[in-house]
C-alpha cells in the first residue's frame, strides 16, 4: 500500500509519458480494493498464534483492512506443521521469519481457501471465539506438551473446593467422598487434603479441622508407585486426617478382573495399560470400576471430585462411572486428554467422552490458562478436537455452584443461553 501511495504523489508530477504507469496503478489500485472489500466481508478467525503474526499486523495497520486473516505459522508440532492443528482453519500460511507481503496473501485469499474462508462464515460468534482461544492455547502447548497451568493448581486449591457443594454444604448426614485414579505418588491428594483443611478452617467446621472434610480414594496399580504413593502420604498428610485416606493397588478400567500394566520406574507417570509405549516392565494388575467402588465406599455418600489420570484409558473409566453419573452423584470430574494420544492410542474422538458425561446432565469445559471453554452439545465444534494438545477436561454435574465460579471465566460471547 504504501508503494500505492508513492506512486500516487508521482502520478500528480503530471508528467504525460508516465499516464500510462498512472492508469496501470489506478487499475491494480481499484482491484485490490476489490479484493479488500471481498476479504472485509469474510470474516476470519485472527488465530495471534506466534510474533510473526504481528509483521502481518503491521502490513496492513493504517489500512482499511480489517484484520481477517489467520496466520500460522509453520512450525513442526511434534513434526506437524502447526497449521494442521486447527483443521481447515488456515487461510494464509506464514512460514517461520517469513516476509510477509499483501501480495502473497492476496494470493492464497484467491486460491482455494475461499471456501474454506465462507465455511467458516457459518460458526456462530461463540464458536469463532472459542476456537480462537483454543489455537492461541495449542500454540502455547507446542513442542514438549504437558505446561502445568494454572488450572491444575486450582483444582488443588482451597478455592476450588469452596465452589463445591458436596464440600461446603453442611449436610452432616451424609459422607463426602474424592476419588483419585492414577494417583501416582499421591502429590494431587496431599495437595487436597491441604486445600481441604483450609476450607475446614474457613467454614469453620472445626470438628473436621484436624481431619478431613472429605474421605480420599486413592488407586494406584504400579506396585513401586503404589508402596511410593503410602510413603509420601503417610510423610506428608497430618496424622489426624491418614484415616481418611486409602490407598489402594489397583487400576480403574469398564470392569472388573485384572490386566497389563507397562511401567518404567516408581512414580513414572506414564504408566500405562496401553501398549504405545515401550515399556521396561510389565505386570499383571488387579482392576475395578468406579461405578463398584464408589457402591462399595461411598454409597450414600456426595462425591465431590474424581480425578482420571490413567494415560489415555479416561474412556474406560468414564464408561466404568456410568451408573453414578447417570444417578448425577458425582459433581466434577476431571480427566486428561494428553496431546499426542489420539494418534498413538487411535483414540475415538473426545467427543464421545463428552457426550457420555453431557447426556447426564453434566457442563463441560476445557480449562485454558485463564479461560474456559464450554464444550459439550452445541459448543462442541469438530476443530476442538484435542490432537496435540494436553487438555484438562471438567465436568460440572448441572445444579452445581462451581458452573457459576466457570461461567464468569467464559468468554463473553459463549456466556448467554448457558443455562
Ligand atoms: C453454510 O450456510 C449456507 C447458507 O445457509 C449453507 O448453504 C451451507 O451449506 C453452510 N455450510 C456448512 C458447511 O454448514
Ligand atoms: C444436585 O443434584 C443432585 C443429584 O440429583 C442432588 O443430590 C443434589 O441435592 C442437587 N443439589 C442441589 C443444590 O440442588
Amino acid at each position: 500500500m504504501r508503494r500505492l501511495r508513492s506512486n500516487e504523489t508521482f502520478c500528480s508530477q503530471g508528467v504525460i509519458l508516465r499516464g500510462l504507469v498512472c492508469l496501470i496503478c489506478a487499475a491494480v489500485g481499484v482491484l485490490v480494493s476489490q479484493l479488500y472489500q471481498y476479504i472485509s466481508r469474510t470474516e476470519v478467525i485472527l488465530q495471534r498464534v506466534f510474533t510473526t503474526v504481528t509483521l502481518l499486523e503491521e502490513q496492513l495497520s493504517g489500512h482499511d483492512f480489517p484484520l481477517a486473516a489467520a496466520a500460522i505459522i509453520e512450525e513442526p508440532v511434534n513434526g506437524q506443521p502447526l497449521a494442521s492443528i486447527i483443521e481447515g482453519a488456515t487461510p494464509f500460511l506464514i512460514a517461520k521469519n517469513d516476509e510477509i507481503e499483501l501480495s502473497k496473501v492476496n494470493a492464497e485469499v484467491e486460491g482455494d481457501h475461499l471456501q474454506r474462508l465462507s465455511r467458516q462464515d457459518n460458526l456462530t460468534l461463540c464458536d469463532r471465539d472459542q476456537i480462537e482461544l483454543f489455537a492461541k492455547y495449542a500454540g502455547k502447548n507446542r513442542g514438549s506438551g504437558a505446561k502445568d497451568f494454572s488450572w491444575n493448581s486450582f483444582s488443588q486449591s482451597a478455592e476450588f473446593y469452596s465452589h463445591l457443594d458436596s464440600v461446603t454444604n453442611a449436610d452432616e448426614s451424609r459422607g463426602c467422598a474424592i476419588f483419585d485414579v492414577g494417583a501416582n505418588n499421591g502429590h494431587i491428594s496431599i495437595a487436597v487434603v491441604e486445600a481441604l483443611q483450609r476450607v475446614a478452617a474457613e467454614t469453620e467446621r472445626i470438628r473436621k479441622v484436624t481431619g478431613s472434610i472429605c474421605e480420599l480414594y486413592l488407586y494406584e496399580p504400579v506396585p513401586g508407585t503404589h508402596k511410593l504413593a503410602v510413603e509420601e502420604i503417610k510423610k506428608s498428610v497430618a496424622k489426624a486426617a491418614l484415616p481418611h485416606i486409602h490407598i489402594f493397588q489397583k487400576g480403574m478400567s469398564d470392569r472388573m478382573g485384572s490386566m497389563t500394566i507397562g511401567f518404567g520406574k516408581p512414580g513414572d507417570a506414564s504408566a500405562s495399560v496401553n501398549d504405545a509405549h515401550n515399556y521396561v516392565n510389565k505386570e499383571q494388575v488387579e482392576v475395578t470400576t468406579l461405578d463398584n467402588e464408589i457402591l462399595t465406599f461411598a454409597k450414600n455418600d456426595r462425591v465431590a471430585v474424581i480425578k482420571i489420570d490413567v494415560e489415555g484409558h479416561e474412556a474406560r473409566v468414564l464408561k466404568g462411572l456410568a451408573s453414578a453419573l447417570q444417578d448425577q452423584q458425582v459433581e466434577c470430574l476431571i480427566w486428561e486428554r494428553h496431546k499426542a494420544w489420539r494418534k498413538q492410542l487411535k483414540l475415538p474422538s473426545l467427543k464421545n467422552e463428552i457426550d457420555l458425561v453431557s447426556r447426564s446432565g453434566y457442563f463441560v469445559y476445557y480449562a485454558s490458562k485463564d479461560e474456559v471453554l464450554r464444550v459439550d452439545g452445541d459448543y462442541w465444534h469438530e476443530r476442538l478436537e484435542p490432537r496435540y494438545v494436553k487438555l484438562d477436561v471438567f465436568a460440572v454435574r448441572g445444579n452445581s455452584t462451581l458452573n457459576q465460579y466457570f461461567d464468569r471465566k467464559l468468554l463473553p460471547s459463549c456466556r448467554q443461553n448457558l443455562y
